[in-house]
C-alpha cells in the first residue's frame, strides 16, 4: 500500500481582533474535487494541527457556496479570490490561507467588509421602490441596456477589488473600485436614475473618485469581470457634467442627461 495523498494548508490565525495573528499548518487526507471551503469544514470537523495537536477550529465566512455572495473571500497563496471556487488541485501546496488586508479581521480569516456596507448606503445603491402600495411592474428597460446592466449588477461587494487596490488602506477613506462603479449601474435604471445627482454627489465627496490613483489592478482581479475601469471613466465623466452644470445653475436637476 502506498502512503495516502495529503494536502498541506498554513493558516494565519488571529484569536481576537487585536491579538496578535500567527501561522498554524494543518495536513488532510486528499479528496478529489476538494476545494478551499470543504478542507477547511474538514479541520472543523476534527481540529488537529499537523503536529497532531487539538487546536481550535479555524473560523471563516461562507454563504451561498457559488460564488455569488462575496463572503467566503480570503487570501489563497497570497492572492485576493472567493475559498468557494478556489479547487485544491488547481494550487500549489502547501497552501497558505490568510485574511485580506483591507479589512479588519474579526477571527482567524473571518474580516468585517463594514467599510463596503457603508459606502454602499452613501452612493444610494438601491432603487428606490414605495412599498406601501402596489406599483405595478416597473419600466422597462430596452433588452441590450438591460443585458448591459446585468453585467454591472454582478457584483457582490466581495471586497477583492478593494484589497488589489493601492488606494484603499486604514488610513484612506476612499470607498474603492465597486462602490465607484456601482452608481453607473443603479443612474441606469429609470426609477433609479431619480437619485442620480445625490449619487454623483457622494462620489464627489471626500472618499469619492478623486481617491481613485488609476492603478488598474481592480479590474485585473475582479471575479466577475466587471469593467471597474470603463466604470471608473464613465463616472468621472459624469461628476463633471455634474459639476459644471451645478456651476453654470442650470436646472440639473429636472433634465435626465
Ligand atoms: S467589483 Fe468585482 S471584485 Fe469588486 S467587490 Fe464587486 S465583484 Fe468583488
Ligand atoms: S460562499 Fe458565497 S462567494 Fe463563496
Amino acid at each position: 500500500m502506498g502512503e495516502k495523498k495529503t494536502v498541506k494548508f498554513i493558516i494565519t490565525r488571529q484569536d481576537h481582533p487585536d491579538s496578535q495573528p500567527y501561522e498554524e499548518e494543518f495536513e488532510l487526507e486528499y479528496r478529489p474535487n476538494m476545494n478551499v471551503i470543504s478542507a477547511l469544514m474538514e479541520i472543523r470537523r476534527n481540529p488537529v494541527n499537523a503536529k497532531g495537536e487539538k487546536t481550535s477550529p479555524v473560523a471563516w465566512d461562507m454563504n451561498c457556496l457559488e460564488e455569488v455572495c462575496g463572503a467566503c473571500s480570503m487570501k489563497i497563496n497570497g492572492t485576493p479570490r472567493q475559498s468557494c471556487t478556489a479547487l485544491v488541485d488547481k494550487l500549489e501546496q502547501p497552501i497558505r490561507l490568510q485574511p485580506m488586508d483591507t479589512f479588519p479581521v474579526v477571527r482567524d480569516l473571518v474580516i468585517d467588509r463594514s467599510r463596503m456596507f457603508d459606502s454602499l448606503k452613501r452612493i444610494k445603491a438601491w432603487i428606490p421602490i414605495d412599498g406601501t402600495y402596489d406599483l405595478g411592474p416597473g419600466p422597462r428597460m430596452p433588452e441590450r441596456r438591460r443585458q448591459w446592466a446585468y453585467e454591472l449588477s454582478k457584483c457582490m461587494t466581495c471586497g477583492v477589488c478593494l484589497e488589489a487596490c493601492p488606494n484603499v488602506n486604514s488610513k484612506s477613506d476612499f470607498m474603492g473600485p465597486a462602490l465607484l462603479s456601482l452608481p453607473r449601474l443603479y443612474n441606469a435604471h429609470p426609477t433609479g436614475a431619480m437619485n442620480k445627482d445625490e449619487r454623483l454627489e457622494a462620489l464627489m465627496d471626500d472618499g469619492g473618485i478623486a481617491g481613485c490613483g488609476n492603478s488598474q489592478n481592480c479590474v485585473q482581479v475582479c471575479p466577475k469581470g466587471i469593467p471597474l475601469t470603463t466604470s471608473i471613466a464613465a463616472m468621472n465623466r459624469a461628476t463633471n457634467v455634474h459639476m459644471f452644470k451645478k456651476f453654470f445653475g442650470s436646472d440639473h436637476m429636472v433634465d435626465n442627461q
